[in-house]
């Protein structure tokens, strides 16, 4: 008989630390029915001190989805599934800064990120999370109203397009990137997206790959959009996570963004993700 989890809530406004489960194992359907309900309910959720091979991240992440294989980051040797999320002592950027969702220039993005520290630095390196629940809920009517017959479209370009600033220090990243024509491709997806298992509506635009609003040219997109990442990270709608080596990071990419924190500089950072194919936004 499987143990009970214990789900503890990290932040007012997302985040839940789970114990009383070991990943590495193949757990009963009823435990992972367990934790995407709590996933579903907290939006990020977070395990301590688990012990996994790269197959048996893999094999964990498969439970909530088919993986996605990332177009422009290579994913590990054998496990291309996996992406190493790397910062050497040496390097200045780190990937994954700045407040986004993963992957939303796809047709399909992603339904969840599973991200587990291998080697953290002795301090820094923290991640943040946004409620975009909050960040919609907490618009004016008016606001909502407008924003709810709105698209908005997505590109890859700003991060590996072929003017892409992160190119300029190709040769510096550790991670291989491929900077490419095929980035610049775009697709529309609503402004306000329905969640769908929790039937709530949340903000689907953020600084990493919405570029415009559809029939909008960016310059008119702009000053709008500016305005709707400025609120949808509002302090009040973050948690901010501590690691340590062998914690994960379980988030919810279709109602929330996350800010990886660059402040180690001099210190290595490596961390391993799976990314879980969604559906198309509605
Ligand atoms: C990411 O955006 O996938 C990276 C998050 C992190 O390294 O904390």
């Amino acid at each position: 008989m499987a143990q009970p989890l214990t789900v503890t809530r990290i932040a007012g406004a997302l985040g839940a630390e789970i114990s009383g489960v070991d990943l590495s194992r193949d757990l009963d359907n009823s435990v992972i029915a367990e934790i995407r309900r709590a996933l579903v309910e907290h939006q990020v959720i977070f395990f301590r001190d688990q012990h996994m091979t790269p197959a048996q991240h893999l094999a964990f992440g498969r439970r909530f989805g088919q993986l996605q294989v990332h177009d422009f980051v290579d994913g590990m040797m054998d496990n291309e599934e996996i992406i190493e999320v790397r910062k050497e002592e040496y390097e200045m950027r780190n990937f994954g800064g700045g407040w986004h969702t993963d992957v939303s220039y796809l047709e399909r993005p992603a339904l969840g990120s599973i991200l587990y520290a291998r080697e953290v630095p002795d301090a820094g390196g923290d991640t943040m999370f946004a409620s975009q629940y909050l960040a919609y809920e907490t618009l004016s009517d008016g606001m909502k109203a407008m924003l709810g017959d709105m698209r908005a479209v997505h590109s890859a370009r700003r991060s590996y397009g072929l003017t892409a600033p992160r190119r300029a220090d190709e040769g510096k990243t550790s991670m291989g990137i491929r900077f490419t024509e095929e980035a610049h491709a775009e697709i529309d997806h609503p402004v306000v997206r329905t969640h769908p298992e929790s039937g709530r509506k949340c903000l689907y635009v953020h600084g990493g790959f919405t570029v415009r609003f559809k029939d909008m040219t960016a310059e008119e997109s702009a000053p709008l959009l500016e305005y709707l990442y400025r609120h949808a990270v509002r302090p009040e709608f973050t948690c901010r996570f501590r690691w340590r080596n062998n914690s994960i990071a379980f988030w919810d990419n279709r109602c929330v963004q996350h800010n990886a924190i660059n402040d180690y500089d001099g210190q290595r950072r490596v961390m391993h993700r799976v990314t879980i194919e969604g559906e198309r936004p509605v």
